[in-house]
């Protein structure tokens, strides 16, 4: 694999830029069935909702009104409590499990009535990608009109988050299935996971391995009690109530928060461009700061570590999620030290060494679980490190920010659009022809300047 020269990054010349840019779109567009950009080419056929907030912010780049009807798609799906679903099926089912009927969410009197849907959530990035969107529009009229429409939307999906998923007040916002972080097998999920006791799991068929190998995907221990956990949730006509007293499963997320801390501050932006009051969501972002770094930093590590809130116990695994802190801007400078100097820098844990090139690993390398090929568990993730990139440069470590940068851009260019990376030597794995990889080449070659912190 070709090495990112200084400078100029892996791009030798203006065409090979060019070239690059209009592969990254074009990935996005043969994606496109209409509706909706599928994650992938062949392993996701459906619309998940924080690729498609990552998948609008890359169509709006080349196309505004295109970028908008993403948005629009996905919050079709939006349930009529406000919640909005880690899934919409609008075209039905597939080869894809879990498929539409699967979920049952008939059983619930919040499904939005005449769309298919999953009943779980995902990472809320979607006010920081309409943020975005709409700093970029070259069509100002067209945009604050779009923020008008979807505010409302917004706003119910983030007072959403913090009344069915933190119903006690905490200030943290929990998860109930590994699925709803985003990074589904993640170390840190395991702890959680491995005290579920999963019973009478239903019958179903695993697809997920039809079109990436075994050795990529998460594990059949891990499958059967994402299943099992589904399974509750449903039995439980997915009340919001019912299922953070009683899911086996309930974690306080490093990554989940900090993306819903960020989304937030974008809120709050898209909410004063409208003339609409913040006070709600500034008190949101009060007491998420103050339980973040109450209850999941870990001051002897210097890392955040997530907390396994159905056990009351912190889960120390180090993983890249201890870095979201920076996106978000929830640590103070000290903390930020000590995650970038004794963590990311360190080779041991994710600094490139003799064995590993690409920064940034999903799992720290000295960690048990770290596995480079598979899946959350030590892959470079195109994602992950556009939001370490980003918190970077908000504590001012610019070259770092510009090396993260230059990797990503140098996997992609060599290697294509792909779902993750060996930090190893950079060889692609998991799903190709990847939407969020695209979409985020595009916006890495163009990147906004930083918002002013609030
Ligand atoms: C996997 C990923 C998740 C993503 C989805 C579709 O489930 O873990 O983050 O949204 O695939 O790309």
């Amino acid at each position: 694999m070709e090495e990112a020269a200084p400078g100029n990054g892996p791009f030798p010349t203006e065409d090979a830029l060019a070239e690059f840019l209009e592969r990254a779109r074009t990935t996005l567009t043969a994606n496109d069935v209409g509706d909706f950009v599928k994650p992938g080419r062949y392993q996701y056929p459906h619309q998940w909702n924080w690729d498609a907030a990552l998948v609008a912010m890359g169509l709006s780049h080349f196309d505004e009104a295109r970028a908008r009807k993403e948005v629009r798609s996905l919050l079709r799906g939006q349930w009529l409590d406000g919640m909005i679903p880690h899934v919409v099926y609008h075209n039905g089912s597939s080869d894809y499990f879990p498929g539409p009927d699967f979920w049952e969410i008939e059983q619930s009197v919040a499904a939005p009535p005449g769309v298919h849907t999953s009943g779980l959530i995902q990472p809320p990035l979607l006010a920081t990608c309409v943020r975005r969107m709409h700093r970029r529009a070259h069509d100002r009229e067209a945009s604050l009109d779009f923020i008008r429409e979807v505010y409302p939307a917004l706003l119910r999906w983030h007072r959403w988050l913090h009344r069915a998923r933190d119903p006690e007040g905490t200030g943290l916002v929990a998860i109930v299935h590994p699925w709803e972080s985003g990074t589904d097998n993640a170390a840190r999920f395991v702890q959680a996971l491995m005290q579920v006791t999963p019973s009478q799991v239903p019958a179903y068929q695993r697809r997920d391995s039809r079109h990436v190998s075994e050795e990529e995907r998460p594990q059949h221990a891990d499958y059967e009690r994402f299943v099992y956990l589904i399974d509750r949730f449903r039995h439980w006509g997915y009340d919001p109530e019912i299922m953070y007293a009683r899911s086996p499963f309930l974690v306080q997320d490093t990554l989940f928060n900090a993306v819903a801390y960020q989304a937030h501050e974008d809120l709050i932006a898209l909410a004063e461009e409208i003339g609409e009051p913040t006070s709600e969501i500034e008190r949101w972002r009060f007491r998420l700061r103050r339980a973040y770094n109450n209850k999941l930093w870990d001051d002897e590590e210097g890392l955040y570590f997530a907390y396994d809130a159905r056990h009351h116990q912190a889960v120390r695994e180090n993983g890249v999620a201890t870095f979201m802190a920076l996106y978000a801007g929830l640590a103070d400078r000290a903390q930020a030290e000590v995650l970038v100097g004794a963590h990311l820098e360190n080779p041991e844990e994710y600094a490139p060494d003799a064995h590993s090139r690409f920064r940034v690993p999903s799992q720290a390398k000295n960690n048990y679980f770290y596995e480079p090929r598979r899946y959350w568990r030590g892959p470079v993730w195109i994602l992950i490190n556009w939001m370490v990139m980003q918190g970077l440069e908000r504590y001012g470590y610019r070259e770092l920010a510009e090396q993260v940068r230059q990797d990503s851009l140098a996997l992609m260019a060599s290697a294509g659009f792909f779902e993750y990376y060996d930090p190893r030597d950079g060889t692609p794995a998991g799903a190709s022809d990847f939407s969020w990889s695209a979409a985020l080449a595009l916006e890495l070659v163009e990147p906004l300047p930083l918002a002013a912190a609030r």
